[in-house]
Parts: C-alpha cells; structure tokens; sequence
C-alpha cells in the first residue's frame, strides 16, 4: 500500500518520477504527488485519483526544472482520499517534504504535542505528524533531523525527504515497510519495489529496518538510527524490464493469466531442484500454514497436499487472526508463510511470531530480497515474476506448484510414498503446463459465458475436497474486480445456509470436475436446478453427461482430481476478468485494494 520512489542525478526529475510512480500504482491509487526541490523553494504538486490526474494537473500547473524530487502514490489509510490528504507534505516553513508509505501509530499524541508547540497541520493524515517532527528537530542536517524525529515515532514506515535548505539530497529511511535504494549511472534512486527503477538500473540495496540512507549526487551511504555508518550493501536485479509491460494484453491481469504455463514449467524445472535439495527439519509434529488473500486459498490447498500425501497434521491460518491469539506452535511445528509480495504486514508479523515461539519458518514468496524472505530460514520462491494486476492470478498457481512439491517431497522423505509414487507423481505435474495452455485456447468460449452472466447480482461458489478452496479463490478473483458480491463455500455445506438464497437470480458456478465424489457435486447441482439457480459448471473433457442438467459447462482437461485445481483456477479468474471487463471495471486496479498490504 502507497508507493513511494526519489530520485537524484543529472536528468530531468519529474519524467523519472512519474514513470516510477507509475510501475508502482498497483500499491495504491487514490492519489498521487510529486515534490521536486528547485531554486531554493520545495514545489508540490498533487492530485486525488490516478496518476494521470497528477499528470493533467502538472500540465496546468507546471513544476520548475528540478534534479531531484520525491514522489508518492496513496492507498488511503488515515484521512480521505482527497487533495489535503495527498502526499508529499509540507513541513510549516514549506522547506522539507515527506512521502510515506506505513502507518504512524501514535501519531495522535505527537500531533497533540507538536500543536501545542505552535506547528498547524493541514491533514487528517498520520503521515503529517513526521515532517513537523523533522521540522522541529532540524538544525541544518537533514539526516540528524530525520533520525531525531524517527526515534520517537512507534509503527510502520518508509519515507523519502528532501529539504530546500539541503537542495542536493534525498534523505530515506524504512522499519516494517519495504524500500530500496538504487544506483543508475551518475543517479540514485530510492523505491517501494523494484519494477520502479528498473528501466533505469539494476544495482539495489534492500534497506533492512531501521536504517536511514542519505542519497546525494556523489554518492550514498546507509546508517543505523545511532547515526553509525553501515556497509553498503548492492545486490544485482535480474529481473527483467519487459516483465512489468503489458505485452499487447488489454491489462496485466490477462497478461498474467497467460502467463502461468511458463510460469508452472519453469517452477517445476527450477523449483524442483530447490525442493528435492532441501532437508526437512528431522522431527515434524505438525505444519501451520499463515497467510492473507489468494496465498490463504493457496495455503488450504497445500493442507489437502499435505495431509493427505504426508500424512502430517496441518492448519491454515489467516496471518491478521494467528497473529493475535495464542496459537500452540511448538519447536517442532513447521510453519509455511505464503505471500506473493513478501511485505503483507500481517504474514510478516505471523512468521515473527511463530519464530519467537521457536517455530522453523518457510516462506514461499514470490518477491526476491522482500521483508519475508529475509526473516525465513528457508524461501522457495515461486518465480512466477512481477504481479502487476492487483488481483493474483499467475502468483496463486505457482503458489499451488511449491506446495504440491513440497507435499510430495515431504511424503516421499516420510517414507509415506514410494519412489515409483513421487516419479509417478512428478510427472503428472510436468503435464499440466500444457493443460493450462488447452484451457487459454478456450477463453473465447469463457468470455462468452461472462458475456451472458455480467448482469447477475450475485454469484456461488462451490467446491468440494481439493477444490473446496478453489471454489473460496474464485468467489475473490470476482468481487475483487467486478464488485459482484460473490461467496464461496463447501459444496456439501449449501444445504446449510446458501440454499436458501438460490433462485434465479443467483448464478451458481459448481467446480464439477472427474472425482470420487464428482456424484456428490451432481447432486448439489440437482439441488440448485430445482430451484431456479443460473447454472456454471467447470466440468472434465468427456464428461458429456453434465450438460443435461447444466445449460453453461466450461471445460478443463481430464486429470487426476489432486491436481486439479491447478486447471480449475485458469477458467474462475478468466470468468472473472471478462465478467469485470464487461462491466467496464479496472481490472487491474479495483477500487479500495491495493497489490501489496504494508499495513494492519
Ligand atoms: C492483497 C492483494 C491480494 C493478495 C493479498 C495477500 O489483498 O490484493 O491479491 O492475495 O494481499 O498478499 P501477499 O502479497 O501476502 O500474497
């Protein structure tokens, strides 16, 4: 939530920034500013919305010529999302200027106290609370000013600051929110995430927190919060620029959705290899799984793995509930904490929690160097690349692929699958690649289902078994970007509630594919059918018997049911992006969410 890039060097600021605020909007945008430092003043320049409108009021409103500024854009947390509220702020003498992405916890008591000094704030934002604060400690270095005003400030930060009076530096700082900084030719960068700098560079340092950079022409360098020195640090970004375009698609939902059967081959190819290398801890009780979203959706696939494959006990956590209550986590209980970006702040604070307890923690974590991956004895990454759409798609399914290997490893460490099983196993997964690409080629007919249901005032969901959740993940996949109310549940628990909202007005969308117990989910569909419910059914190729009691079939290969959901989750997230894009929606950016969670 909130993006936030600087920049230094010898080009002209504003292009750069704008651009950067752009590779970062999917983390929020309800509005958008810039602050560029120019002939002795600091010149702001905001906008409620998207960063266009930013851009059209630039345009009536230009900003001087600047080498260095610091740009924002805002998922709104404390106050509305409205010009006022808009970062960068602006200290009382107008001189510094502060973008933020966090939360200021006990901003309410300094703002108190720095009123009662004489300082008068404009917002409603917690956000102003840190620029007074610089303010009122600032003596003429900015640096000694920002940590001065840090060290009394409880909660979540990154920050980029720049003053008139120190017109050649950026001063920026992190603790629970994620920041880079980055060196290009003869320029410096500081940023929420990656994709922001990488037209222009590769050379990061991924800020640890509590520690303040200080970006000027000749240089940078990083110090702790007792203003001691520390070494720099830079890793190399291989990530590809091309990754962060949209490639011809209409939107990077699409892209994304497209992209998951390379992303499933390359996963197998190189993930299993991590995997197979990697030593279980000797003594396992049980596997807690924490996660937010689409990953907590992943995680309940990962227990069906799990339990049934390695016989291990396994619970599946939302990170904001685990966090809070008292959860039994032993030495011997192995925690696996999904998150595609690495920064929701809730799974954060889970793994955190879970390694006081004494918990080994695994992370499976799409963000390389991300907070996550950081504080985990051991990541898989799921190299699924950038997830620019704010809705998971291709980050989900790789997510499923990581667990499905490491459920099958883990059995086969246990000794609870034979070696001809695992091979066995392992080679089914190398077929769904191809699967995938079967149901991409079909999308013409998914679109035509969305075409004549876009109208439906609500949707159901529903599952059963391995597939239970990939019913809850397409009941979000479409309230997410279509705003149509959309519930997902146990195909075996509609008797016990949603039956009662069945008629037909209602759609129904039943993940009916071959299984054991496909003749239950027939039943459930009698079931809907008797009573008016507008009929989906995701089915198996060959299943011809299906279409006499459901006039709207989509279809997906014939597989084995285990690995199922891998195919089911290509048709539910297209049915919901033709759904939203028929109803004119943002697909890649639905209003209210943002791509990645810094906060509470
Ligand atoms: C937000 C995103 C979801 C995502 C969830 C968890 O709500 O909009 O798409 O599933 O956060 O994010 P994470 O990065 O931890 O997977």
């Amino acid at each position: 939530m909130c993006g936030i890039v600087g920049y230094i060097g010898n080009k002209e600021a504003l292009p750069v920034l704008v651009s950067g605020l752009r590779r970062l909007e999917y983390r929020g945008y309800d509005s958008a500013g810039i602050a560029v430092v120019s002939g002795g003043r600091v010149h702001v320049r905001k906008a409620p919305g998207k960063i266009d409108a930013l851009i059209q009021s630039i345009k009536q409103d230009p900003a001087p010529q600047s080498f260095l500024g610091i740009a924002h854009t805002r998922w709104a947390t404390h106050g509305a999302p409205n010009k006022i509220n808009s970062h960068p702020h602006l200290s009382c003498d107008k001189k510094i200027s502060v973008v933020h992405n966090g939360i200021i916890e006990n901003y309410m008591k300094l703002k108190n106290a720095l009123i009662k000094e004489g300082h008068k704030f404009v917002s409603e934002t917690d956000t102003e609370v840190l620029v007074h604060l610089i303010e009122k400690y600032y003596r003429g270095d900015l640096k000694a000013a920002v940590i001065a005003a840090l060290r009394l400030v409880e909660g979540s930060f990154a920050i980029g600051v720049v003053s008139s009076d120190e017109p050649d530096k950026i001063v920026a700082a992190r603790q629970d929110s994620p920041l880079i900084v980055a060196q290009g030719k003869d320029s410096y960068f500081i940023a929420s995430d990656v994709p922001a700098i990488l037209e222009h560079c590769r050379r990061v340092i991924y800020l640890k927190d509590r520690q303040v950079a200080v970006l000027s022409q000749g240089g940078v360098g990083i110090y702790d919060l007792n203003n001691r020195k520390v070494a720099l640090k830079f890793d190399k970004v291989t990530m590809d620029a091309q990754c962060a375009q949209k490639d011809g698609f209409a939107h990077f939902m699409l892209k994304e959705i497209h992209e998951q059967p390379r992303v499933l081959k390359r996963l197998i190819a190189a993930g299993l290899k991590e995997i197979t290398a990697f030593e279980f801890p000797k003594k396992i009780s049980n596997v807690v799984v924490v996660a937010c979203g689409t990953a907590y959706h992943a995680g309940l696939v990962g227990k069906y793995i799990i339990e049934l494959l390695a016989r291990l006990p396994v619970w599946v956590d939302l990170s904001s509930e685990f966090r809070y209550r008292d959860p039994i986590i032993t030495k011997d209980t192995l925690v696996i904490a999904v998150s595609q970006s690495g920064e929701t702040a809730d799974t954060l604070a889970a793994a955190r929690e879970a390694k006081k307890r004494g918990a080994k923690v695994i992370s499976i974590c799409n963000v390389v160097g991300s907070s996550l991956t950081r504080e985990s004895n051991k990541v898989f990454y799921t190299l699924a690349g950038p997830e620019i759409g704010v809705a998971s798609t291709k980050a989900y399914t790789a997510q499923l692929a990581v667990f499905y290997m490491l459920g099958l490893r883990l059995a086969f460490s246990r000794k609870m699958i034979s070696a001809k099983a695992y091979a066995g196993y392992l080679k089914t997964l190398g077929r769904i690649p191809s699967m995938q690409e079967e149901i991409l080629r079909s999308k013409e007919a998914i679109a035509a289902v969305a075409k004549r249901h876009h109208n439906f005032g609500s949707f159901l969901f529903l599952g059963r078994n391995i597939n239970f959740p990939s019913a809850l993940e397409g009941a979000l996949k479409l309230k997410e970007i279509s705003y149509i109310p959309a519930e997902g549940y146990a195909a075996g628990e509609m008797k016990h509630g949603p039956i009662a909202l069945i008629d037909e007005y209602r759609a129904v969308v039943c993940i009916a594919v071959d299984s054991e117990i496909y003749s239950k989910m027939v039943s459930n569909i009698q079931e809907i059918k008797a009573r008016s419910g507008r009929l989906i059914a995701i089915a198996s190729d060959g299943n011809t018997s299906i279409k006499a009691y459901v006039p709207e079939v989509i279809r997906v290969p014939k597989c084995d049911e285990f690995f199922s959901p891998l195919l089911v989750a290509l048709p539910l997230q297209m049915l919901a992006y033709y759904i939203a894009v028929q109803r004119g929606c943002n697909v890649d950016q639905p209003r209210n969410l943002a791509k990645s969670v810094t906060v509470e």
